[in-house]
This record gives C-alpha cells, structure tokens and sequence, in this order.
C-alpha cells in the first residue's frame, strides 16, 4: 500500500511555507545571515517541538522564521519544500506565506515574494510541479496591518491566486476581517480562511457567510452543526484536513479518534495535507499513511481523498480533468498488476 500512497498523483493544498523549515536548513541560513536562534542544536530544536496547542506550536514557529532574511533564503526554502513534494509524487501545491511574519521584522515584501516566485517557477521548469500561493494574514494581527498587506500584493496580483486567515483562532473570528476580504475580492484574489481547528463552528459559518471563502482550511469541527454539514456538502466548500498536525497540536488525541473518516462519509469534499510538515512529524504521505493505516481507508477511500485533492484545487477544470483521469488510469493499472 505504501508505494499504492507514494505513487497516486496528489495535491496539496494546506502546507504553510515558514511551516517546511527543517531544524537543519534553519540552523544553517541563521548561520549564513549570523542570527542567533532560541535552540541551543538542532537536536534541542526538535525537542522543544513539544505543542499543547496551536498557540505553544505558533511561539516556537515564529522563532525559527527568524533565520529567513534574505531573498535566497526563501528561494531555498521554497525549493527544498518542492523537492520532497515531488518525491512523494504531488503534481500541484497550493503554499500559503505570511508576509507579515516578516515585514514586521523588517524584511521586504519583494524579497519574500521574489525567492518564492524564483523557486516555483525553476520548480515548473525542473521537476513539472505546478503551484498557486496564497498570502494569509495573520489573525492576531488587526485588520488594519492585514489590509496594509493586501495593499502591497495587489503589485503582484498574478503571482498570488488568493488569500487566507492564520495565525492564533480563538478570539479572532473571521468577521473581524470581513472588509479586507471584501476588498481581496474586488481586486480578483478567491478567499480560503482556517476555521474550525481549535475555534467554533460559528467561525466556519463567519468564513462562508462573510469572508465568501471557496475552501475552509481544517474545517474539522464542522461535525458539531448539522445544519453546517449540509451547508458544505450543498456547496461542495471543500475541507484541507490536517491529520497528523491535528494530533500535534491536540484537536484529537490520536489519528483513531480523527474524524476524517467520518467527514468523507457524511460526503464531505475532504483532502489530506501536511500544514506545517518540519514541525509535525510529516509530509502529506506520512499524513495520508497515518490515516490510511489508523482509520482503515480502504483503496477507494484513497483514491476519493487524491482526486478530491484537485477537484478542491484552484486549478482550471481542464487540468482537473487531466489529473481525475491520470488516477484512473493509475488505479487501472496496478489493478492488473494486483
Ligand atoms: N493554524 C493556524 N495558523 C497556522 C497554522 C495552523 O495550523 N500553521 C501555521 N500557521
Ligand atoms: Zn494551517
């Protein structure tokens, strides 16, 4: 089954940048720029990464961001990310930033776009991967410093198909940012929000009803309203579940007790990514291992979760369509084999 995960072309579309920052690659670009880290080794590093909850997980996140000065910096990171992407056989990414992390430390919006932009499109060009960005704001942040933000991507509205809502959820619902959306819109990015990791269904409902989001990020306690369940199967909002950082960050206590299996039952437009990879033990094969493996998916089970990863893209529907018959035809052949 392994290689059956390893081989079936895939998406993802939950993966947050700053979140790929392996300890060794962090260790050696604050080297580079001579920035002193809060981890004494790489090996204290990984053991500080201890979370109780998103909060305890966003502190030491923000610290390892830190080495990230330059505009290299952020190609390397961009292109070490796409590299293990292709090895696990993703076709598409959709990577969220947030340039605010490093705007207020002084770094420019240009410089961070720039070495991501460089790295995706050497990435196109070397490896055939395909991606989207999408720049989140931060939500503890006010809505003031998000629309700053979106006022210096509207410059590089091409190389930025939407935006999106993370950060720290609890007390910081989607309405808080309903202006910015609105604008977002007006100058043609779509809209993504997380909602629904650690914060209320309400805030799922907020991002539907105000924020017009196309795919709710996490989205796992949809299950507390029925009344929402119906809502986003009616409306095919797709969820990017994140299973094994829902089990690092304590949403669920274990992958048996994820609901993932349960979402895909009631119909629910469900895919399998990563969030932050460096900091929770997995990329997306690990993810779709843990919850093939501990919820008992079966192959079909597998299969809906890969397609749905590019139905729930951003992706024009001809390349959809591409991508939906390659994992049929993927299917049919190792069905022979078998
Ligand atoms: N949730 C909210 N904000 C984040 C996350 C997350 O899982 N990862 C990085 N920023
Ligand atoms: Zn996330």
């Amino acid at each position: 089954m392994n290689a059956f995960l390893r081989e079936i072309p895939k998406a993802e579309l939950h993966l947050h940048l700053e979140g790929t920052l392996e300890p060794e690659l962090m260790f050696a670009i604050a080297q580079r720029n001579g920035i002193s880290l809060p981890f004494a080794s790489i090996e204290a590093a990984k053991n500080a990464y201890q979370f109780t909850d998103l909060q305890s997980f966003l502190d030491i996140y923000y610290a390892g961001t830190n080495a990230l000065q330059t505009e290299r910096d952020f190609y390397e990171l961009t292109k070490a990310y796409l590299e293990k992407a292709v090895r696990q056989n993703l076709r598409h990414v959709e990577i969220f930033f947030d340039p605010q992390t490093h705007t207020d430390r002084g770094i420019e919006f240009k410089t961070v776009l720039n070495g991501i932009d460089r790295a995706l499109t050497d990435a196109k060009t070397e490896f055939g991967i395909s991606s989207n960005l999408i720049l989140c704001f931060l939500r503890h942040l006010s809505a003031d410093a998000a629309m700053e933000t979106l006022e210096q991507a509207i410059s590089y509205r091409d190389k930025i198909v939407a935006v999106g809502l993370d950060s720290s959820e609890l007390g910081h619902p989607p309405k808080k940012f309903k202006t910015v959306f609105d604008r977002a819109r007006r100058e043609g990015f779509l809209t993504v929000a997380h909602a629904g990791e650690e914060g209320p269904s309400e805030y799922i409902w907020q991002a539907l009803d105000l924020l017009k989001v196309s795919r709710i990020d996490h989205g796992v306690r949809c299950l507390e309203d029925e009344k929402l369940v119906y809502r986003l199967r009616r409306d095919r909002i797709p969820l990017t579940v994140c299973p094994l950082s829902n089990i690092k960050l304590r949403v669920f206590e274990s992958i048996e007790q994820h609901n993932l299996k349960q979402l895909l039952d009631r119909g629910l437009c469900v895919t399998v990514n990563s969030d932050d990879p460096a900091y929770f033990g997995g990329y997306v094969l690990e993810n779709f291992e843990a919850v093939q493996t501990r919820l008992n998916l079966s192959r079909a089970d597998i299969v809906q979760l890969a397609k749905n990863s590019f139905i729930a893209s951003f992706l024009p529907d001809d390349i959809q369509q591409t991508y939906l018959e390659e994992i049929d035809a993927f299917v049919a052949s190792v069905s022979e084999i078998a």
